[in-house]
C-alpha cells in the first residue's frame, strides 16, 4: 500500500477562547491534491501553519510518510522537517530577500539543504521546472511580476524535494490569465514529481481545478469533506451550500446570502 504524503489527526489549537482549530483531521495520498475551502477565519491558515511547524498543535499529531513531525529536534531536525514539508504564500515578496537575485535564492536553499555538491545542474534544471529563463535568474525579486516572483517561490520550494507543498491562497493576488499558468504548471509538477498538495484557498473554481478531494471547514471544524468534484456537484452540509451559492453570478443576491448564513 502506498504510504500517505501527510496524514493530521485531531489537530486542535485555540487562541485564547477562540478554537481556530478544533478536531480537524484529514489524510493527503502521495502525489494527491487536497482542498482546504471556508470562509475568512475558518482556521485554513492555523491547520497550514501547524502542519508546516510554525504553529504548535494543542492537541493532536502531523504525520508526513507515516512519521510523526514532532519527533526529532535541534538543527538536524529542523532541516528534516523542512524538507518534508514546504510552503507556498500568497505574497512572496515577504519571503524572498529583495537583494538576492533569483539564482543566489536556489543556490542558498541547496546549499543549506544539500551542502557539499555542486548546483548548477539543479539550479538550471528548477529554473526550467518552473518555466523562468536564463533572463529571469539574473533578476531581484522587485524586478520580477507577481507570476514570476510566485515561480521563484515554487522553485525553492521545490529544490529541497519536499513530499508535501502547502499552498495558502498562493494565487489570489495573481490576475486571472497568469493564475491560469499557475494552475497549469502547478498541475504539471505535481505530475512529474508526485508531490502532494495541501492547496488552500477561498475560490471554489480554483478548488474545482486542482484538487482530488476537498475539506470544509467553519469556524474551526470539519464540517464536510469528500471528493472534491462529489462535494461541489452535491454539497451535503447547509455551510458547503451556502459558500458555494456565494460565488457571484447572473441572479446573485448577497442580503439573502447573509440572511442565509446569519440563520445556519
Ligand atoms: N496568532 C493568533 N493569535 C490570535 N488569534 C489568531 C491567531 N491566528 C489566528 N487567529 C484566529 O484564529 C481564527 C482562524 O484564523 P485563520 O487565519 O486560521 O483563518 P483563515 O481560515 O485562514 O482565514 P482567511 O481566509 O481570512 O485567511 C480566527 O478567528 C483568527 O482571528
Ligand atoms: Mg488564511
Amino acid at each position: 500500500m502506498p504510504d500517505n504524503a501527510l496524514e493530521a489527526v485531531g489537530l486542535h489549537r485555540a487562541f485564547g477562547s477562540v478554537a481556530a482549530v478544533d478536531d480537524v483531521s484529514f489524510v493527503l495520498p502521495e502525489g494527491g491534491s487536497l482542498g482546504i475551502v471556508g470562509e475568512s477565519g475558518s482556521g485554513k491558515t492555523t491547520t497550514a501553519r501547524i502542519v508546516v511547524g510554525l504553529e504548535r498543535a494543542d492537541a493532536g499529531e502531523v504525520r508526513v510518510r507515516g512519521r510523526d513531525r514532532t519527533a526529532g529536534r535541534g538543527r538536524a531536525g529542523r532541516l528534516a522537517r523542512a524538507r518534508e514539508v514546504q510552503m507556498v504564500f500568497q505574497d512572496p515578496y515577504l519571503s524572498l530577500d529583495p537583494r538576492t537575485s533569483v539564482e543566489q535564492v536556489l543556490r542558498e536553499t541547496l546549499r543549506l539543504h544539500f551542502p557539499g555538491t555542486d548546483h548548477d545542474r539543479r539550479v538550471r534544471e528548477l529554473l526550467d521546472q518552473v518555466g523562468l529563463g536564463t533572463r529571469a535568474a539574473d533578476a531581484r525579486p522587485r524586478q520580477l511580476s507577481g507570476g514570476q516572483r510566485q515561480r521563484v517561490a515554487l522553485a525553492r520550494a521545490l529544490a529541497v524535494e519536499p513530499a508535501v507543498l502547502v499552498l495558502d491562497e498562493a494565487v489570489a493576488a495573481l490576475d486571472v490569465s497568469v493564475q491560469a499558468q499557475i494552475l497549469n504548471l502547478l498541475a504539471d509538477i505535481r505530475e512529474r514529481t508526485r508531490i502532494g498538495y495541501l492547496f488552500i484557498t477561498h475560490d471554489l473554481g480554483v478548488v474545482r481545478h486542482v484538487t482530488d478531494d476537498v475539506i470544509v471547514m467553519r469556524r474551526g471544524r470539519v464540517v464536510e469533506a469528500g471528493r472534491t468534484s462529489e462535494v461541489l456537484a452535491a454539497p451535503e452540509h447547509p455551510y458547503t451550500r451556502l459558500l458555494l451559492e456565494s460565488v457571484p453570478r447572473p441572479g446573485w443576491d448577497p442580503a439573502a446570502i447573509a440572511a442565509a448564513r446569519r440563520a445556519l
